[in-house]
C-alpha cells in the first residue's frame, strides 16, 4: 500500500474528526481523578464520541474491545479499560482516542496526572514526552523526512535521560486507522520517506521512564515496560501543508 496524500477538502473532513478527538480527551482530562476506574472514562468516551455523531475507531478493530485505550503507570499503550482498575493519586494515565466521522479517521493521545500531585520526576516524563512530540511535529515539512521527525523526537527524550519504545510507532492516518508510512519516534536524518504535500501523520511518542524494552502483558493487548518503570504517551495527527505542519487534533 503506497502512501495516500489528502486533498484540501479531505484535511478539512480530518480535522473535523480530529477536532472531535480533542474535545473527547479535554472532557476525560476532567473526569480523571483518585477513585475514578478506567471503565469510567470509557463510558464517558463513548457517550461524548456518540454525542458528537461520530464513531469509536479502536472497537472491533483487530477484535480490540473498547473504544479507548487507558494505560496507567508502567502500561505504555493498548491497556484495556476496566472497573478493576482504579486510579490513585500519583498514577499517570494515558488516554489514547479514535473516531471516524463521514469516513476519514482522528487519533489523539494524553498521559494525566491522577489527583493534585505526582512526583517531580513524573512531573518531567510527562512534559518531556509532550515537548518531544512538538519536536517532531516542527519536522513535519515538505521534503523532510521520517527520519528527520523521529531524530527529532529521540534527540529530546534521550537527552533528558528518558528512552523511546520501538516496539510501537506512530503511523499515516487517513480513509483508514492506520495507513503507510509508519512514523517511529527514533531515526536519522534524511533517512526514510520525503514529506509531501497531503500526508497526514499521526505522530505519537511512548517514552519510558527507564529503558526502552517493552513486553506484552497475558491479555494480549496491554504493553508495558519491561523493567517496570512508568511510560508516558502523547499524540497528534499532523497534516503536510505548503504552510507547514498543521495539528488536525486541536
Ligand atoms: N493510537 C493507537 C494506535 O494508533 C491506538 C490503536 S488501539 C487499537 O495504534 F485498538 F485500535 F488497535
Ligand atoms: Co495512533
Amino acid at each position: 500500500m503506497a502512501i495516500v496524500c489528502k486533498t484540501a477538502a479531505e484535511i478539512e473532513k480530518m480535522r473535523r474528526s480530529g477536532h472531535i478527538v480533542r474535545q473527547v480527551l479535554d472532557y476525560l482530562r476532567t473526569v480523571v481523578a483518585p477513585g475514578v476506574t478506567t471503565m469510567d472514562l470509557e463510558h464517558a468516551a463513548e457517550a461524548k464520541i456518540r454525542e458528537f455523531g461520530a464513531k469509536p475507531a479502536f472497537k472491533g478493530y483487530y477484535d480490540y474491545p473498547c473504544v479507548l485505550c487507558t494505560s496507567v503507570n508502567e502500561e505504555i499503550v493498548h491497556g484495556i479499560p476496566s472497573e478493576k482498575r482504579t486510579l490513585e493519586t500519583g498514577d499517570i494515565v494515558s488516554i489514547d482516542c479514535g473516531v471516524v466521522l463521514d469516513g476519514y479517521y482522528g487519533d489523539a493521545a494524553i498521559t494525566v496526572p491522577v489527583g493534585a500531585k505526582i512526583d517531580p520526576e513524573l512531573e518531567k516524563l510527562l512534559k518531556v514526552t509532550e515537548e518531544s512530540l512538538y519536536r517532531g511535529i516542527e519536522q513535519v515539512r515538505i521534503g523532510n523526512s521520517i527520519g528527520d521527525v523521529g531524530a527529532a523526537v529521540q534527540e529530546h527524550v534521550e537527552g533528558n535521560g528518558f528512552s523511546v519504545v520501538r516496539e510501537f510507532v506512530g503511523h499515516g492516518i487517513g480513509t483508514r486507522l492506520h495507513e503507510e508510512p509508519q512514523v517511529p519516534n527514533y531515526g536519522s536524518r534524511g533517512h526514510g520517506a520525503r514529506l509531501r504535500e497531503g500526508m497526514v501523520l499521526a505522530i505519537e511518542p511512548m517514552v519510558n521512564f527507564g529503558k526502552p524494552e517493552t513486553r506484552v502483558l497475558g491479555d494480549k493487548w496491554t504493553a508495558v515496560t519491561a523493567d517496570g518503570s512508568c511510560s508516558a504517551h502523547f499524540e497528534h495527527c499532523v497534516a503536510v501543508t505548503k504552510n507547514g505542519p498543521v495539528i488536525l487534533t486541536q
